[in-house]
């Protein structure tokens, strides 16, 4: 299970962000980035950011904690922005939070050299889940406590906005010419296969276990375990 909070005060938006996402805390006292239903995105976002995150976690990547996050709209009452206060109204229920990394600077590959290991597996990794995300240009990495942490999950496994034609890109290969860790990934021969192996459908399954029902529709679980164990048997069709 992830971890289930309520959200008692929505601190500042983090503008930045395209999905408006905002600084919220919680009744475990924690501080959270929060991804919110009711965004343009949809819930499709926030299911990526679960599977993909907590793949990454257990394969070992450093992810922040998820966490769902109960709303009740009437925390939009003390919000003096009209677009949060709207947004908050449209996301009662669950929403998906990330540990606030306080203090954390966004990545910058001439500042940060990454070991080729780590690097190599992050790559090997968003090829798995197809993340476009992770360019110089938006790299959606930190750096926090002198180490590396992956954040933004919401643009991965994007095979499911379009789920009849999903069959046909099971195997596609990952597009990595713009990735942030290209050129310290000098590992992918070995750090590759090591990661893919570790893809079982097991793992797989308890990953998707832990997406709130309600973001997703009826067979949706199995429809992404299926798609997602089926790429994780051919690594070489998608291993840069
Ligand atoms: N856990 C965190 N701790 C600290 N800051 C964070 C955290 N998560 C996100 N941020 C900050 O908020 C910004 C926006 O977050 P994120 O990239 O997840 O949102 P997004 O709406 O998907 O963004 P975009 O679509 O623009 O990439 C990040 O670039 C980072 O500066
Ligand atoms: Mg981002």
């Amino acid at each position: 299970m992830l971890r289930e909070v309520t959200a008692l005060r929505y601190v500042t938006p983090l503008r930045e962000g395209g999905s408006l996402p905002g600084v919220v805390e919680a009744d475990d006292l924690g501080t959270y980035v929060v991804k919110f239903r009711g965004a343009g995105q949809g819930p499709k976002a926030l299911v990526a950011e679960v599977i993909s995150g907590e793949l990454a976690r257990r394969l070992g990547l450093p992810v922040p904690d998820l966490a769902v996050v109960h709303l009740d709209p009437i925390v939009a009452r003390a919000e003096p922005d009209e677009e949060v206060q709207e947004l908050i109204k449209a996301s009662a229920g669950a929403n998906l939070g990330m540990d606030f990394l306080p203090g954390s600077l966004g990545y910058d590959p001439n500042a940060h050299p990454v070991d080729p290991a780590l690097a190599s597996r992050v790559v090997a990794f968003d090829a798995f889940v197809e993340n476009v995300d992770r360019s110089w240009r938006n790299p959606n990495l930190l750096i926090w406590h002198n180490a590396l942490w992956m954040i933004d999950h919401g643009a991965t496994l994007y095979f499911h906005h379009n789920w009849p034609r999903a069959e046909s890109v099971v195997h596609r290969a990952y597009r990595w010419d713009d990735h942030v860790l290209k050129p310290y990934a000098t590992a992918l021969a070995t750090e590759g296969p090591a990661l893919a192996e570790r893809l079982t459908p097991a793992l797989l399954s308890e990953v998707l276990d832990l997406v709130p029902d309600e973001w997703l529709d009826d067979g949706d679980r199995d429809a992404y375990w299926s798609h997602l164990s089926r790429r994780a048997e051919q690594p070489e069709a998608w291993l840069p």
